[in-house]
């Protein structure tokens, strides 16, 4: 049992943070906030200052050191600075970084990805996720010569304005509306946004429009809570994206060579039409992939549908998406990740119940959830919000922060290949402690 159970007093954080508090102070006399991602503006005393990282280790500029289980948000599934990766980048670094033409390097990653990943007959490198799900609405409207899409509360698809759309009335199906001040009303105006996990929902927005271009999901919903499709949910549909003319777009951001080297499509056996990659497949840099069949992909092999980026499949991010993909591919890290996540999820509900706190986990072990509420009935963003509390979980945060843990924003808990069962007691020392002291 941990002795650290109180949250230490004010001045004790501010003095635990007080280099980061001064830069972000320092920051944000010239950036907006100090931050440049909306995701990062939250934090406690102050979004925090980092300098460095190492396997499953993250260490902040007043040199408190964390069990990082953010993991920059994902991407690192091999734990941060893996060797191989940072190796790879290395040896191209003097080679140049960027040609605006063809490499023998991105051939190879494509040839491979073709090789291990579901449904991969054609793929288009990008740099986010953002981006690629933008690719993909535009193939799925060039190809169906449609422009409707029809998309899940909740799930998360970058921030442009044609998908970053939420459900403007109640009750579902809902005409979209923009998310934010300064977005399009009119390329939400294209979106309808309905609960997910509810086929007869699919079925009613095809009954009432025949102009569906895409069906856009998360396959595990990631972006809120970290919610399992129901069995047969994503089969029936793919199904009636089929019988309607529409693609099923699946967004494999989090998801991809995450919770399996071929992503929640081999977890759950299921297949979408196009797919979505990025995160976990490069290790940190930017790389992002569009993966689909042949018919459509093929659509962007003449500039009739544009794709560009002066930036896609440079020299350094693709040696190193090269090298996350093989080290993926010939260590098979899924196994271990399940064990080490497995343990890690099994003794925060042990400590919860013994706390009498009502914490649920969701997820497996690659990556998991922890949310304030009652375990199951949790199915889409509606339930999940009914069944969890956010301030607490807001506390527990900070708490976890405080004793050398970090989780996301979102209660996600993201383990890569370099985390350990000793940083699972540790890590369940400081939960103790955090339960203890909420
Ligand atoms: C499911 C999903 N899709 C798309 C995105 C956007 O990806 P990016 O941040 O690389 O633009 C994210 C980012 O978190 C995501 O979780």
């Amino acid at each position: 049992m941990s002795t650290n159970l109180q949250t230490p007093p004010t001045d004790v954080r501010s003095q635990r943070y007080a280099r980061s508090q001064e830069l972000i102070e320092r920051a944000s006399r010239t950036a907006p906030a100090g931050v440049h991602s909306s995701f990062r503006l939250k934090g406690s005393p102050t979004p925090l200052v980092y300098e460095r990282a190492e396997g499953s280790r993250l260490w902040d500029v007043d040199g408190n050191c964390y069990v990082d289980y953010a993991m920059a948000f994902g991407p690192h599934v091999l734990g941060h600075g893996h060797p191989a990766v940072t190796e790879a980048v290395a040896s191209v670094l003097g080679t140049g970084q960027l040609w605006a033409g063809q490499h023998l390097r991105e051939i190879e990653l494509v040839e491979e990805m073709v090789e291990i990943l579901p449904n991969a007959e054609r793929i288009r490198l990008g740099q986010s996720g953002t981006e690629m799900d933008q690719l993909a609405l535009r193939l799925a409207r060039a190809a169906t010569g449609r422009r409707r899409v029809i998309r899940f509360a909740g799930h998360y698809h970058g921030w442009l304005d044609p998908l970053f759309v939420d459900p403007a009335t109640d009750p579902y199906p809902a005409q979209g509306a923009p998310l934010t001040p300064g977005q399009s009303a009119a390329a939400a105006a294209d979106v309808v946004v309905i609960p997910w996990n509810d086929v007869d929902a699919v079925a009613a927005v095809f009954d009432a429009h025949d102009d569906v271009a895409a069906v856009f999901m998360e396959p595990i919903l990631s972006n809120v809570g970290m919610i399992m499709p129901r069995p047969g949910y994503i089969e029936a549909v793919r199904e009636l994206c089929e019988k309607n003319g529409a693609l099923l777009v699946l967004d494999e951001v989090i998801t991809g060579f995450r919770v399996r080297l071929g992503g929640a499509q081999e977890l759950l056996d299921v297949r979408g039409h196009l797919t979505v990659y990025a995160k976990a497949m490069a290790s940190g840099f930017p790389v992002a992939a569009l993966a689909g069949p042949a018919d459509v992909m093929d659509l962007l092999a003449t500039p009739a549908v544009m794709h560009g980026g002066t930036y896609n499949t440079g020299i350094s991010a693709v040696a190193a998406a090269l090298a996350t993909v093989r080290v993926l591919r010939d260590t098979n890290p899924y196994p271990q990740m399940m064990e080490v996540g497995g343990a890690l999820i099994d003794g925060i509900r042990a400590l919860a119940q013994r706390h009498g706190v009502e914490l649920s986990v969701d997820g497996i072990g690659p990556v998991f959830q922890t949310r304030f509420g009652p375990a199951g009935g949790v199915h889409d963003r509606q339930t999940y919000m009914e069944r969890s509390d956010p301030a607490l979980a807001d506390r527990f945060l900070w708490a976890l922060q405080d004793r050398g843990v970090r989780i996301t924003h979102r209660g996600t808990w993201f383990l890569s290949a370099s985390h350990t069962h000793a940083d699972v007691e540790e890590t369940l020392e400081a939960v103790d402690g955090a339960l203890g002291a909420l």
